[in-house]
């Protein structure tokens, strides 16, 4: 018999596979962070679902989050993309959050490249910049919030999951080789998670830089425990939409975030494309 949570993933991919032509499967799954959804039109879908058609999937709301599964063939390569994600500061849960990766990974992507927007803590970084993940830090975690907390299905993964390394190493390598290939300049850095939806306090950002976080955001980290629990490999890039300097005194807005996400999106596009025509086999 199968557990309640298979029973749902099984329901969601079965939904997702009647949409398909036979036998077509993704290689890879990627998820677009906010601002950078646009690569989703540039896939040759073959199906386009709406978070709320498919079964088991919550659905998104916030300004600049489409909220579709989009499957389709990118750079030759069968890709299933989310276009807008859910994140634990809408008041989804970190298992409503995290469901789409578990349906990826069902479906057979085998390697999750993963984006979002994220704030500067690295002086040497400028609003712009794009990074790849190193390594994170799980501050939801910290504070009890794990989607990985519950009864542990270990058809689905391990109970006790080692984090070391998160980030593949090999794909990164080959990530920063393609980023010079594709000449878009790219950092690396240690990306930290906190709920939001408020940004940070100086005293917080303060901290956070002394902890050796070189970005910060809202999301990401949850999809990414649930993606290696399944054994997916994890590449995962952040654009730096603003700097969140402790000494700065300009606010962060998220108009703001979302129009440097629009400037930045040429090279975040041609980076994307280079990467996933790369990675797929
Ligand atoms: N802080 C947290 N999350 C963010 C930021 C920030 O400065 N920018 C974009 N997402």
């Amino acid at each position: 018999m199968l557990q309640p949570l298979q029973e749902q993933i099984a329901e969601a991919t079965g939904f997702i596979r009647r949409q398909l032509p036979d036998e077509w499967s993704p290689q890879i799954g990627i998820i677009l962070g906010s601002g950078l959804g646009s690569l989703a039109d540039e896939i040759q879908a073959v199906a386009s679902l709406p978070y709320s058609s498919i079964p088991g999937f919550a659905s998104s709301s916030v300004e600049g989050h489409a909220g579709r599964l989009v499957l389709g063939t990118l750079e030759g390569t069968r890709v299933v993309a989310m276009q807008g994600r859910f994140h634990f500061y809408e008041g989804y849960d970190l298992q409503q959050v995290t469901f789409p990766v578990r349906v990826m990974k069902a479906l057979g992507a085998h390697t999750l490249v993963v984006t979002n927007a994220a704030g500067g803590l690295n002086p040497d970084f400028r609003a712009g910049d794009l990074m790849f993940i190193t390594d994170h830090i799980n501050m939801l975690g910290w504070g009890g919030q794990n989607p990985l907390i519950g009864p542990n299905d270990a058809q689905l993964g391990p109970r006790f999951l080692a984090m070391n390394p998160a980030y593949d190493p090999e794909l990164l390598q080959l990530g920063l080789k393609i980023a010079e290939e594709c000449n878009v300049r790219v950092r690396q850095g240690v990306y930290i998670v906190l709920a939001g939806p408020n940004y940070e306090t100086r005293a917080e950002l303060r901290l956070l830089r002394q902890w050796g976080a070189d970005a910060v955001g809202m999301s990401t980290v949850p999809e990414v425990l649930v993606a290696r629990h399944g054994g997916m490999r994890v590449l995962g890039i952040s654009a730096i939409t603003n700097m969140a300097l402790a000494e700065s005194n300009e606010p962060v807005n998220h108009e703001e975030v979302l129009a440097v996400a629009e400037e930045l999106r040429p090279r975040f596009l041609r980076l994307m494309r280079g990467l996933i025509a790369r990675i797929g086999t």
